[in-house]
C-alpha cells in the first residue's frame, strides 16, 4: 500500500481540488478523453528547464542523444535551448535537418555509419563524427580524402570514441564502456591511441576530441569518475580541445529510486576531469535524464481479470508497441489514476499490453487504488525516454500520438497513426 511518488511526475504536474492530476495546467483524463489512448504526453517547459540545465552544466557542446526521443518539434526545442544534437543514424539526422536544425550543430555516432550516411552527413555539414573504428577512418579518407568524392574546403572535425574498458553497474543490454564491446577504440590494447595518432596525421581531418560513453542509466558517480581515469592520461597526452564523457546518467523510475540532477552530475563529472589533468573543454550527451521524467504515457483499463490465489491481470490498449522497455530489460515502472493521482494504491496488480504475448507485461507487479475500473484512465510516469523511440507496429497496434503540453495548451507533435498508415509502405 503506497502513494505515487510524486518527484516521478513532471515538473509542471499539479493536483486539483476532485484530485485530479493535471500536467502543463491540463488534466490527464481530459487529454486521455480528448487525444484517445494511448497517449504520450510531454511537459514542454520540464523538458526546456532540463536543456537548460544542460547547457548551464556544461556550456556549448553539450548535445541532446536524440535516441531517447525525437520528433520535429523535440529537435527544434533541443536547439532553440541551445544544446546540440547527438544523431545516431541517418535516419536521426535526416529528422533533426527536417527540423531546421543546422548540421552543424551535429553530432554524428555511431559503429557502423555507412559510406551513404556518412556521404548525408558530410555534404550537410555535419558538426562532428564520433568515429568508432578503423574501417571508419577508412571509409572517412575515401570520401574526404585527396581524390575523394567529397572533397572538402576545411579538415572534417572528428573525435574519437574510446572505450575506457570498465564494466558499470546497469543492466547488460546498455554497458557499452567494456572492453568486450561493438563500441569504440579499446584503450588498453592501444587502439585508441592509434585511432587518433592517424586522425592528428591527415590533412582532411580534424581531431578535436575524445569521447566515451560508458552505458545508460548510471546512477554512480564512481562509474563516470573511475572511466574518466582511465581514458585521462590519453587525453592529457593528446591535449584536444574537447572531452565528451557521454550520456548515461540514471533516472529514478520508482518508488525508492533517486537521480542525480544534471547540474550535480555535471559538477562531479567536471571535477573529475579537472583532477585528472583534462584540460579541454568537457562536454556530455544526455538523452534520458533530458527526457525521462517529462513523459507519462495513458491507457484505457480494458479488462480486469481476477485469478483467485494467484493475481490480478489488468489489460490496457497499448503494450509492449509503446513500450518495450519492461519486456526487453525488466525495466520498473510505477503507475497510477490520474483521476485520484493521490489515492492509496492498495491492490497489486499485473498490467499488460493487448499484445498477443504473455510477455507483453508494462508493470509487473504494479499498485493502484482498490476502486480501479474497466473505462479507467492509467497512467505509467517516466516514460518520455526510450518508449516511444523505440515503439513499433507489433500486432498492427498502432502507434500513439504524443502532445506537449504547455500553460493550459496541448499540441499534437506526433499524430495517432490510422489504420491507413499500416499499408502506406505495402508495395501491393
Ligand atoms: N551517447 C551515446 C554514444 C549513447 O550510446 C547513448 C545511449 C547516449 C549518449 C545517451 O545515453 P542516456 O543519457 O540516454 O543514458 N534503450 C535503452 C538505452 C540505450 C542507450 C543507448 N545509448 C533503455 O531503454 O534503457
Amino acid at each position: 500500500m503506497s502513494v505515487l511518488p510524486f518527484h516521478l511526475l513532471p515538473e509542471h504536474a499539479t493536483i486539483d481540488a476532485e484530485g485530479e492530476l493535471a500536467i502543463g495546467g491540463l488534466r490527464l483524463t481530459d487529454l486521455g478523453a480528448e487525444f484517445g489512448t494511448p497517449l504520450f504526453v510531454y511537459d514542454e517547459a520540464h523538458l526546456r528547464a532540463r536543456c537548460r540545465e544542460a547547457v548551464a552544466a556544461f556550456g556549448d557542446g553539450v548535445a541532446y542523444a536524440s535516441k531517447a526521443f525525437l520528433c520535429r518539434a523535440m529537435a527544434r526545442l533541443v536547439h532553440e535551448e541551445g544544446m546540440k544534437i547527438d544523431v545516431a543514424s541517418g535516419g536521426e539526422l535526416f529528422v533533426a535537418l527536417a527540423a531546421g536544425v543546422p548540421a552543424s550543430r551535429c553530432v554524428f555516432h555511431g559503429n557502423n555509419k555507412s559510406v551513404g550516411e556518412l556521404t548525408m552527413a558530410i555534404e550537410a555539414g555535419i558538426g562532428t563524427i564520433v568515429v568508432d573504428s578503423f574501417d571508419e577512418l577508412d571509409r572517412l579518407d575515401a570520401l574526404v580524402g585527396p581524390g575523394g568524392p567529397l572533397d572538402a574546403a576545411a579538415p572534417q572535425r572528428v573525435m574519437i570514441r574510446v572505450t575506457p574498458g570498465i564494466e558499470v553497474h546497469t543492466f547488460d543490454e546498455v554497458q557499452t564502456g567494456q572492453e568486450d564491446s561493438k563500441f569504440g577504440f579499446g584503450w588498453r590494447s592501444g587502439a585508441a591511441k592509434e585511432a587518433a595518432a592517424r586522425a592528428q596525421a591527415s590533412a582532411w581531418l580534424d581531431l578535436v576530441g575524445l569521447h566515451m560513453h560508458i552505458g545508460s542509466q548510471v546512477f554512480s558517480a564512481d562509474n563516470f569518475a573511475h572511466a574518466v581515469e582511465i581514458v585521462a592520461p590519453l587525453a592529457r597526452e593528446l591535449d584536444l580541445a574537447e572531452f565528451c564523457v557521454g550520456g548515461g546518467l540514471g533516472v529514478a523510475y520508482v518508488e525508492g529510486e533517486e537521480g542525480a540532477t544534471i547540474s550535480q552530475w555535471g559538477r562531479a563529472v567536471r571535477e573529475v576531469c579537472v583532477a585528472a589533468g583534462i584540460a579541454g573543454k568537457v562536454t556530455a550527451e544526455p538523452g534520458r535524464s533530458i527526457v525521462a521524467q517529462a513523459g507519462v504515457t495513458l491507457y484505457t483499463v480494458g479488462t480486469i481479470k481476477q485469478l483467485e490465489g494467484i493475481r490480478t491481470y489488468v489489460s490496457v490498449d497499448g503494450g509492449m508497441s509503446d513500450n518495450p522497455r519492461p519486456v526487453l530489460y525488466g525495466s520498473g515502472y510505477e503507475t497510477f489514476l490520474p483521476r485520484a493521482v493521490g489515492a492509496e494504491r492498495t491492490a497489486t496488480v499485473r498490467v499488460v499490453g493487448k499484445h498477443c504475448e504473455s510477455g507483453d507485461v508494462l508493470v509487473r507487479d504494479g499498485v493502484v487504488p482498490d476502486d480501479l475500473s474497466i473505462g479507467d484512465i492509467l497512467c505509467t510516469p517516466v516514460t518520455g525516454a526510450y518508449g516511444h523511440s523505440m515503439g513499433s507496429n507489433y500486432n498492427k497496434v498502432l502507434r500513439p500520438p504524443v502532445v506537449f503540453v504547455n500553460d493550459g495548451v496541448a499540441r499534437v507533435v506526433v499524430r495517432g497513426e490510422s489504420f491507413d498508415d499500416l499499408v502506406r509502405l505495402d508495395a501491393e
